[in-house]
């Protein structure tokens, strides 16, 4: 897994003009929302592992308009991560292109990639990647700050976004000092620090309660509507995949579906639960298991499995 701090901090660092520019941008710009920002253009990814030729992806053709909420679903292996990661131009597609706007992103140099990513990709991933040996808010500045953008508005920011996530009263806490939840929320304030046109995010509630995680699924809404950023999530949330208004749905390295909902997502969870229902599980075995032990079942059933329950999807 690519340490995406790593990259970030890679990038060089530009005297750039006007550093206080973005902290006064207006919440909502009123302009015409861009048809295919980020496109995948016959995708394929292969790895080589121990001398096979392992085919993860296999022509993956994929375009996310700007300002659209797009989630990507699928079975564990499906290659949901490998495509995110080509997308966020982290790795390089085996076979075809990544376009971003007018820019094939499979032929920049790797600073110019590095300067691409911290300035219109936020990454939020399962694994946070913060900074051991800076706190809370200096983490989240540090995008900023690899930029050499004005201490003073950035930080402002940074404190702003924590507090969006619930974490004012932590600030001052480096990771180590934080609860796993926490550092995730801290990654997600990193993510958004600079403003990114597009937030790429690997199931980033994953491991969070699911207060904590709907505050963050609020966010990103609420995100999406007043700065019309562009989310492409990766989620086993089942709740946050019926809410999403378009739902990219992997299979084996290739796309299976691909559903566009009607407005209505937001609220009515009840059209679309069924399609997401439908996504998720129509994979499964179809000889289904009981739903409920009956009085049948019981004494097969072993009872002390402890955490046998307990599933990470
Ligand atoms: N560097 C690598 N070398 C070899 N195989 C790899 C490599 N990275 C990923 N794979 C394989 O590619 C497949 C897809 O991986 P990927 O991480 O994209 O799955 P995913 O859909 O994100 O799954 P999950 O839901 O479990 O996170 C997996 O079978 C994985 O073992
Ligand atoms: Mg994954």
């Amino acid at each position: 897994m690519t340490d995406t701090a790593t990259a970030e901090t890679e990038s060089p660092a530009k005297a750039e003009p006007a550093p206080t520019a973005a902290a006064e941008k207006p919440a909502a710009p009123k302009r015409a929302m861009r048809e295919n920002l980020l496109v995948a253009e016959g995708v394929h990814k292969t790895f080589l592992h121990e001398g096979n030729v392992v085919e993860v992806l296999r022509g993956v053709d994929l375009s996310i308009n700007e300002g659209e909420m797009v989630c990507v679903v699928g079975a564990s292996g499906a290659g949901k991560s490998t495509l995110l990661h080509l997308l966020g131009t982290l790795d390089l597609p085996t076979k075809g292109r990544i376009k971003f706007a007018d820019d094939d992103l499979t032929r920049m140099t790797s600073s110019q990639l590095a300067a691409f990513r911290n300035e219109k990709i936020g990454f939020v991933f399962q694994f946070h990647h913060l900074l051991p040996e800076f706190d809370a808010l200096e983490n989240v500045m540090m995008p900023g700050l690899v930029r050499g953008q004005a201490r003073g508005p950035l930080r402002e920011r940074a404190r702003a976004l924590l507090e969006e996530v619930g974490l004012a009263h932590r600030l001052d806490h480096r990771p180590g000092e934080l609860s796993g939840g926490e550092q995730q929320r801290v990654a997600l304030a990193r993510a958004l620090v600079m403003e990114p046109a597009v937030v790429m995010a690997d199931e980033p509630t994953g491991n969070l309660d699911s207060e904590t995680s709907e505050s963050i699924h609020q966010l990103f809404f609420q995100l999406n509507e007043t700065r019309k950023t562009t989310f492409l999530i990766v989620t086993h949330s089942r709740d946050l995949a019926s809410r999403m208004p378009r739902v990219v749905s992997m299979k084996d390295g290739v796309i299976q579906r691909d559903e566009r909902k009607a407005e209505s997502y937001r609220g009515g969870a009840d059209k679309t639960a069924e399609a997401v229902d439908e996504v998720f599980w129509h994979d499964k075995p179809t000889g289904d298991a009981p739903e409920e032990p009956d009085e049948e079942h019981e004494e097969a059933e072993p009872k002390d499995a402890e955490g046998a329950g307990a599933s990470d999807d």
